[in-house]
């Protein structure tokens, strides 16, 4: 087995290859003044099973680009099974039509990876669990939430009592149930969250379900930050004392850290299927690591 990075989380890639006792593998990503890449697999992968790492993570289409090229690079110098790890899966809010005249964007991009000559892809905590059903090769959609209960578990904060599951929208009300039976059926509420579509700017209108000492917030991304700010300022004003976040895919734009970092949040916790630069780390902000589950999860049948 042989395993490569791209450039959008090469730590990842590291920390995978590190529990599987592998090197990465050599690949030269050049990027030329105009800004084309030219990727070449600098070793032989002749009948080999080969993992590419790349979430497409902004920048979105240019963490595509790169993938598209690894796999076909792969393809053409003979390896044998090319398994995409791409733990945030960039486009998956865009999987149907919101307003007529609109582009399937997820579908484009999935039809341009299988073309490319993926063989599996093994993904994360995707935004609908319809998402699965757009693609003609074998997908593995892993999630981060054993992670977060084991968390949970180590804080303490598993005391049913005490804690209550909060979705902040109504479509995390799935999560929060498989994350309750995790943790021995912890309570679980949710807020009905509505967001406007021009300025992005969100609203809570209600909050159901009974309230404790404790809220734990689980969504599958944050990228504004504005969803998890409301959030956390609905739970308090309704009583609640502490609240802390749980999030597997840390999208941030420019604005998320500050915005979470001001929040009255306690705790925000991401995982790193997403590479955070030091400049976007802030004090309440907790890195948890996927390396496992997917070193765990390509060692199969092996
Ligand atoms: C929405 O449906 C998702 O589950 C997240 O809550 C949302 O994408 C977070 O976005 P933001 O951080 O920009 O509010």
């Amino acid at each position: 087995m042989k395993i490569f990075s791209g450039t959008a989380n090469l730590t990842l890639a590291q920390h995978i290859a590190q529990k599987l006792n592998l090197s990465l593998s050599s690949v030269e990503i050049h990027v030329f003044p105009d800004g084309e890449k030219r990727v070449r697999v600098n070793e032989s992968v002749v009948e080999q099973d080969c993992i590419v790492v790349q979430p497409t993570a902004p920048p979105v289409d240019s963490n595509y680009m790169e993938l598209f090229f690894l796999i076909d690079s792969l393809k053409r110098s003979g390896a044998r099974s090319i398994t995409a790890v791409i733990p945030y899966l960039g486009y998956q809010r865009q999987d149907h039509i919101f307003r007529d005249g609109e582009a399937v964007s997820l579908a484009v991009v999935i039809h341009m990876l299988e073309t490319a000559g993926v063989t599996n892809i093994i993904t994360f905590d995707l935004h609908s669990i319809k998402i699965p059903e757009f693609f003609t090769i074998p997908l593995t959609h892993l999630s981060a939430l054993s992670l977060f209960a084991e968390t949970i578990k180590e804080h303490g904060w598993d005391a049913p009592s005490t804690s209550v599951l909060v979705s902040p929208d109504m479509g995390g009300i799935r999560r929060i149930k498989i994350l309750s039976e995790l943790l021995h059926e912890m309570p679980i509420a949710s807020i009905e969250k509505n967001r406007d579509l021009s300025t992005g700017d969100v609203r809570v209108d209600a909050i159901h379900g009974d309230l404790a000492k404790r809220a734990i917030i689980v969504d599958d991304m944050i990228s504004s930050g504005k969803t998890i700010a409301i959030a956390v300022d609905a739970l308090k004003e309704k009583g609640v004392e502490e609240v802390v976040v749980f999030a597997t895919h840390a999208v941030f734009s420019d604005e998320a850290p500050d915005l979470l970092q001001k929040s009255g949040v306690l705790h925000v916790f991401v995982t790193d299927t997403i590479f955070v630069p030091k400049d976007k780390h802030f004090a309440k902000l907790k890195m948890l690591s996927i390396s496992n589950t997917v070193a765990r999860e390509v060692s199969k049948d092996k």
